[in-house]
């Protein structure tokens, strides 16, 4: 039995990694300052973990955190784009300084290693697909840098203090507990919400744009194949985690139809500022270090998805 810390714990991603590694016999610590994350996402599993409200910006309670833990899966973060456009100061705190803060505190407590949320996001609008990690990223918003760079720094902190860390650049992550109600929302929670109330989703653009959306159990799957995998293999190693396939949202509003009952048409409104187009993943390197295989496919994703919310 290992020692888990997850940081933003409260958040969709965060919460799901406790759920299985507490299905798996794991000991979970986390913490959130529920910026984002929520504690409705923890309210069946809070007497089954250490949780601390913590912010990524306190040095001193990221050491305490860190005390004793085996493994760190660092999700914590301001996860939007747009958000990102609007204030790019907040974005860096929380999603580069606050990353160095976890570090150099995991560091100190010599945890075997670290493995973060990093985006596709980092691979910007660049035409070739799909994306392969080998490519010169180029990202577009204060985001994208902001996860780019923390993605340096942990290849940094292999390289100069041999703390075993590995990034995950994940696709469009979505699944049950996913927030609708933000304005910067993943798209499949908010359309799913609005079309099982029978209300107008819109879509920004011609709905031409196409993701390689991921159901979240593969995202689970990807972090703790990363705790384990052999260092030779991975360690200060960046992995795409994805399906290999994509949807437009013109396509994926046609397959939530039936799913939702929803029997309307959606809204076009104007192309969303720091938006790439395509997103596709080439994720041969994770399949050939990790072991990683998509174990859900983006259907059976947003049919489960759908009955979560529809559960609600
Ligand atoms: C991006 C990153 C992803 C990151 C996420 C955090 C890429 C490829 N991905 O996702 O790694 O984790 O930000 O926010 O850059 N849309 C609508 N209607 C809506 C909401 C969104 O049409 O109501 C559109 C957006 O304009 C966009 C697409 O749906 O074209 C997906 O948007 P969203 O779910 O916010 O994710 P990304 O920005 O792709």
């Amino acid at each position: 039995m290992a020692l888990y810390l997850i940081s933003g714990i409260g958040g969709f991603i965060g919460s799901s990694l406790a759920r299985e590694l507490l299905s798996r016999g794991e000991q979970v610590r986390g913490f959130d300052n529920f910026s984002t994350g929520k504690r409705e996402n923890l309210t069946e599993i809070l007497d089954l973990i250490d949780f601390r409200e913590a912010d990524l910006g306190d040095l001193a309670a990221m050491h305490a955190a860190c005390g004793g833990v085996d493994f760190v899966l660092h999700q914590a973060a301001i996860p939007s784009v747009p958000k990102s456009v609007l204030d790019p100061l907040g974005s860096n705190r929380a999603n580069v300084d606050g990353t160095v803060n976890l570090l150099v505190a995991a560091r100190d407590a010599k945890v075997k290693r670290v493995v973060y949320a990093a985006s596709s996001s980092a691979y910007g609008d660049t035409p070739t697909l799909p994306k392969i990690e080998t490519m010169k990223p180029d990202p577009i918003s204060p985001y994208a840098v902001a996860k780019l760079a923390s993605e340096h720094y942990l290849i940094s902190f292999y390289r100069c203090y041999q703390l075993e860390t590995v990034a995950l650049r994940y696709f469009n992550i979505f699944g049950p507990r996913q927030d609708p109600t933000s304005p910067y929302s993943g798209v499949l929670a908010k359309f799913i919400t609005v079309m099982l109330r029978g209300e107008q989703p819109t879509i920004f653009g011609d709905g031409e744009q196409s993701r390689d959306f991921t159901y979240i159990d593969n995202a689970v799957e990807a972090n703790l194949l990363a705790c384990k995998a052999p260092a030779s293999k991975a360690a200060g190693q960046v992995f795409n985690v994805a399906t290999g396939h994509r949807c437009t949202l013109n396509e994926t509003f046609k397959l939530l139809q039936p799913l939702t009952s929803y029997t309307g048409q959606p809204k076009y409104g104007p192309e969303r500022g720091g938006d790439i187009k395509h997103s596709l993943a080439d994720i041969s390197k994770a399949e050939a270090a990790l072991g990683y295989k998509p174990k859900v496919d983006f259907q059976e994703g947003l049919r489960r998805t759908v009955e979560w919310y529809r559960s609600r």
